[in-house]
């Protein structure tokens, strides 16, 4: 049979032992932005480990995601500074113009919506980030800038 060719993964640098499975986990995070159904699938007869408990291990980690993220990802700070700073609005005024949720992306996969904890940038509260750039001291006007400048 085939097998081998349909697979979309190589997991072969690891030993199909239990403890290489978030190293390889990471791996398909790294490439894919996110574990898809197919990598559990491949994952689970690599491994040898059933699919649920693939998916509570990359539940357990907040650094996996299930859903491929967008183009763009805008990441709110939730920390202190920042919402005592306006964060909240600037949450509030994202989720409006982009119709989404935090958590979610937009139906066209340009913009994906998050909230992290404290950037370590409180000096410029409220800070976000856009595809890893921080932006400080944001205001509604300035976030809709950056919200024209996205494609
Ligand atoms: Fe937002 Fe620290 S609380 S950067």
């Amino acid at each position: 049979n085939n097998n081998t060719q349909s697979k979309k993964y190589d997991f072969s640098a690891y030993e199909p032992k239990r403890e290489n499975l978030v190293a390889a986990l990471q791996d398909v995070q790294d490439k894919d932005g996110y574990i898809s159904e197919d990598a559990v699938r491949e994952l689970s007869e690599y491994f040898g480990i059933t699919r649920s408990d693939i998916y509570s291990v990359v539940s357990f980690y907040a650094q996996f995601k299930f859903k491929k993220p967008g183009k763009h990802t805008i990441k709110v700070c939730k920390g202190t500074a920042c919402h005592v700073r306006g964060s909240g609005s600037l949450l509030a005024a994202l989720e409006e113009r982009l119709g989404i949720k935090e958590g979610e992306t937009t139906a066209d996969g340009l913009v994906s919506l998050e909230r992290v904890a404290c950037l370590g940038a409180c000096a410029l509260a409220p800070a976000i980030v856009v595809d890893e750039k921080v932006y400080g001291r944001v205001t509604l006007a300035q976030l809709q800038k950056i919200l024209e400048g996205l494609k």
